[in-house]
């Protein structure tokens, strides 16, 4: 009696992790017509630049990119679009050093600023 409760409880974790992952993988792989900062573009900038670009600075980056507000005026006065459109070894390409961002993750970017820079939760 009391194994097959245990086993119950579980897999129902088990089930849980899963399908969170699952959405996870879904949101910041495939675009949909409601690109979030919090859902789709934080999780890309924090893996990405906030070694450097963190809250103060280091390396010599020139400002932080911790927040929506952040990455937003960094896209819009920044040319942070263009930086990470260059290709790998490019002068002036982000991440610095490090090899370009998958092309999907670029577009996502791209399409985040047409939809007018959503915050999300
Ligand atoms: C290894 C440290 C490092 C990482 C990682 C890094 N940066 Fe930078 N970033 C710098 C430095 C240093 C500069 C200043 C030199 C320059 O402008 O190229 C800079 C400059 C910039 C600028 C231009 C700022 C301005 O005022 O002209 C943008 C935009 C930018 N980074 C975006 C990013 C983005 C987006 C990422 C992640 C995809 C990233 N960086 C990752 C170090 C880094």
């Amino acid at each position: 009696m009391k194994k097959t409760y245990l086993f119950y409880l579980a897999s129902l974790f088990l089930w849980s992790c899963a399908s969170d992952s699952e959405n996870d993988l879904v949101d910041v792989t495939e675009p949909s017509d409601n690109i979030t900062y919090t859902i789709n573009i934080k999780p890309i900038i924090d893996l990405n630049c906030i070694f450097c670009h963190r809250d103060p600075p280091i390396n010599d980056a020139p400002m932080s990119l911790l927040n929506f507000e952040n990455v937003k005026e960094a896209i819009q006065n920044r040319n942070l679009i263009e930086r990470i459109s260059k290709q790998t070894g490019e002068n002036g390409a982000m991440p610095l050093g490090g090899p370009r961002l998958p092309q999907n993750l670029i577009d996502l970017i791209i399409q985040w600023k047409d939809e007018g820079f959503k915050e999300g939760e």
